[in-house]
């Protein structure tokens, strides 16, 4: 048996303990960096130390002023060089450092800072200026962040995927290939769900061979493998890749920001404004109106660099340690199904799985309250992909949509997804297989929880019944509901 091997890097706030139901503390296992990540230790120091000289960013004549706004710009040429797939920890000769000086991209590239992922893909669709009839390529797999912007300017084609939640370059090529040609192709570069890397590099390939622009939805990638730099706009998201203070990121050529009304209207936008007319300025700037989040830009900007500095090798060995321990490990619990590609796949170290006859709401609510472990349930703001992950027929989502449309979400299907971030151990992985197989066991024996659990109608979340301090009753509206997305 090989030793276990140490994380590449711990985050803030790892190792605490959390209350449980009976009574004790545990140590806290938090397999849910898919969804959001702490921060690094150097995040937290960059920010600390870049707080004192915090001030307005391009609009102030003062010292700090100068400061903030060099911060904000040099955290902007890091953001450019990183979705580029340029590592930017460690200066390499004449090549890139923090400045970013040599990218992957194109010279007339730029980086947009926003908010997160989100907001990203909807700038750039309301930047694309696309027409009502315009067809835009999408996949079944992707998040609603890059399904629901697309649907109120264009026409949605989709690429389908097979009951193991994945499609292959030729299926990308059908869509391509149908007529009219889509304006754009946007995809995902890793699914929130399963954790599948589509194969980027060829899907991209046979996109531009056609003369179509690629949009990739980084969320999940960023954090995990390179950014292919062939992408023609890339968004992605600090929070997830442990700078969790607001920042997020758009990269496109600057002629599309060039012309027609920014995303945002308002100060710092603009060249001339009179009462009955605009000048806007140029991009980035012109994409950015209002006081910029420059503490989150610093965030993100020590995170790039710290991720430059662990590397890509380091990052993805580690990564493919959990991923296999966990997705095997799950596979191999009696009664539990891991969704999506086959083990043999590579994914990032994230699995979706059900436990046969146990809702997936409870199984989360369970391992957080019993075990003090954090994972996600429900469709992960997924939903067309997690129905056909788990085989619904047209007859289930009939019913279930019908109950939610009137305000009853116990019914609403889903799967439970753990997720490992940089810090996660195989321990980690240990505790998580260790707990579902004792929630398998006892549904298969039909024994009961050790204390009862109520479900919520509006939420469809359980909640343990218990006097234990962090459990009790008044303390249930900290529990957000996890199902909806
Ligand atoms: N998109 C995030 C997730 O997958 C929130 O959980």
């Amino acid at each position: 048996m090989t030793p276990p091997v140490d994380p590449p890097a711990r985050l803030v706030g790892d190792g605490l303990d959390v209350p449980c139901v009976d009574g004790t503390e545990r140590r806290y296992v938090n397999l849910d960096a898919a969804a959001s990540t702490s921060a690094f230790p150097s995040v937290m120091a960059a920010v600390e130390q870049f707080v004192p000289m915090y001030s307005s960013v391009h609009r102030g004549a003062g010292y700090k002023s100068r400061l903030a706004t060099a911060a904000y710009e040099s955290a902007r040429a890091t953001a450019l060089a990183f979705a580029g797939g340029v590592s930017t920890g460690v200066p390499t000769g004449t090549g890139t450092t923090g400045s970013g000086t040599t990218t992957g991209r194109r010279d007339d590239d730029i980086a947009i800072l926003c908010r997160n992922t989100t907001e990203a893909l909807n700038h750039l669709v309301y930047r694309l200026r696309l027409e009502p009839d315009d067809v835009v390529l999408t996949t079944v797999v992707e998040h609603h962040a890059n399904l629901l912007p697309w649907g109120r300017v264009a026409v949605r084609r989709y690429v389908e995927c097979g009951a193991d939640g994945t499609f292959d370059t030729d299926d990308v090529i059908a869509g391509l290939d149908r007529n009219p040609r889509p304006r754009v192709l946007t995809l995902t570069g890793a699914s929130n769900v399963t954790g599948w890397l589509p194969p980027l590099s060829s899907i991209i390939d046979a996109a531009h061979d056609r003369g179509v622009p690629v949009v990739l939805d980084a969320a999940q990638l960023a954090p995990h493998r390179a950014i292919p730099a062939q992408a023609d706009y890339v968004a992605f998201s600090g929070h997830k890749l442990y700078a969790p203070f607001g920042a997020g990121v758009l990269v496109g050529p600057v002629a599309t920001f060039a012309d027609g009304d920014p995303f945002l209207a308002g100060g710092g936008a603009v060249d001339l404004v009179d009462l009955d007319e605009v000048w806007w300025t140029e991009p980035p700037e012109r994409e950015e109106a209002g006081s910029p989040n420059v503490i989150g830009a610093v965030a993100l900007e020590a995170a790039l660099e710290e991720l430059g500095r662990l590397g890509w090798d380091t990052i993805s060995a580690h990564e493919h340690t959990l991923a296999t321990r966990l997705r095997r490990g799950l596979a191999g619990i009696d009664g539990v199904k891991v969704l999506g590609p086959s083990l043999d796949t590579d994914t990032l170290a994230i699995a979706a799985f059900v436990v046969e006859g146990v809702d997936h709401a409870l199984v989360a609510a369970r391992l957080s309250a019993e075990w003090g472990i954090g994972v996600r349930h429900g469709c992960f703001c997924a939903h067309p992909y997690l129905i056909r992950l788990l085989g619904l027929s047209p007859a289930d989502v009939d019913a279930y949509r019908a109950q939610v449309r009137a305000g009853d979400h116990r019914f609403m299907p889903g799967a439970v997804r753990a997720s490992c971030g940089i810090s996660n151990r195989e321990s980690d992985v240990d505790a998580l297989l260790d707990a579902v197989s004792v929630i398998a066991t006892q549904a298969r024996s039909g024994e009961e929880p050790p204390v009862p659990y109520v479900q919520d109608t509006d939420t469809g979340d359980f909640w343990p019944v218990s006097d234990e301090p962090g459990w009790q009753g008044h303390e249930r509206e900290t529990g957000a509901s996890c199902a909806r997305g």
